[in-house]
């Protein structure tokens, strides 16, 4: 297990440009929000993030990252993560995990939401609640003197107490200089273990919850993660600075100050909607 030396710890000129690439992290996952509905294209979400990130002098960091082709990623019902945006369009029933980099001055901020895409099933609409409670749940415990597994517990006891299962071939990260430091957060482990949490860690937290297996293969495009036995699957993260008065979410949404039960929970639908 790597030591908390590896870690880099930021002074608070470095939490300021964290605030700040986080913020437009922030700002486009509040367009994606407004923007999906039935018929709506991933490539077209891509497009509109790609812009709103250029515009505001950032850089869509996922783009050439190892290869990656697209600005965003959005996965779509049994897809976990790392989906490619494609031409497909969205339909009623389906939820689609968007994820969001940004670097700015060198800095990097990382955040995704599941979506609901028009009315969903019980189900699914269960999911997206209860993996947004597992964020919940482990952004509450990444306080300074917890430890980082204590952030897996959390999020692996709430996942499986809800009937679900969560992933454990992708994890969390520390985040700063690099879009991925250490220390690496899985969603899965008992508490106790790994690099004590203190004050300038800053981490990016991404529970993956699926309703039935954990198991997930990756398809031949190298990149899209599929679960093993085609159920759905939801995912939720956020960029979280460990601070000695408590975590600060820096890449926080709207929808999540409106006490929603998941994003776009009681969104104005357009005519006939
Ligand atoms: N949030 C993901 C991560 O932390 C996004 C990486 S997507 C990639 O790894 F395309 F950049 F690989
Ligand atoms: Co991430």
């Amino acid at each position: 297990m790597a030591g908390v030396n590896l870690t880099t710890i930021k002074s608070e000129r470095e939490l300021e440009l964290l605030r700040a690439a986080n913020g437009i992290v922030t700002e486009v996952h509040a367009e994606i929000e407004r923007l999906i509905e039935p018929g709506f294209e991933a490539l077209e979400l891509d497009r509109v993030a790609e812009r709103m990130i250029c515009s505001r002098g950032a850089r869509p960091a996922f783009k050439g990252y190892r290869g990656y082709p697209a600005c965003i990623c959005t996965s779509v019902n049994e897809q976990v993560v790392h989906g490619i945006p494609s031409g497909r369009r969205l339909q009623e029933g389906d939820i689609v995990s968007v994820d969001v980099g940004v670097e700015l001055e060198g800095y990097y901020g990382d955040a995704a939401a599941t979506y609901p895409v028009g009315d969903i099933s019980p189900e699914a609409g269960r999911l997206l609640e209860v993996t947004m409670a597992c964020l919940g749940a482990a952004i509450d415990v990444a306080r300074t003197g917890k430890r980082i597994s204590d952030i897996s517990w959390a999020i692996q006891e709430m996942a499986e107490g809800a009937g679900f299962s969560v992933v454990r071939d992708f994890v969390g990260h520390g985040i700063g200089r690099a879009m991925h430091e250490e220390p690496q957060v899985p969603n899965f482990g008992l508490p106790g273990r790994g690099p004590r949490l203190v004050q300038g860690m800053v981490l990016a937290i991404e529970p993956m919850v699926n309703a039935g297996t954990s198991e997930v293969r990756v398809l031949e495009d190298d990149w899209t993660a599929v679960t093993l036995d085609g159920r759905l699957s939801a995912h939720f993260e956020h960029s979280v600075a460990v601070l000695e008065e408590g975590p600060e979410v820096l890449s926080g949404m709207a929808w999540e100050s409106r006490g929603c039960r998941y994003p776009g929970d009681g969104k104005e639908r357009g005519a006939g909607g």
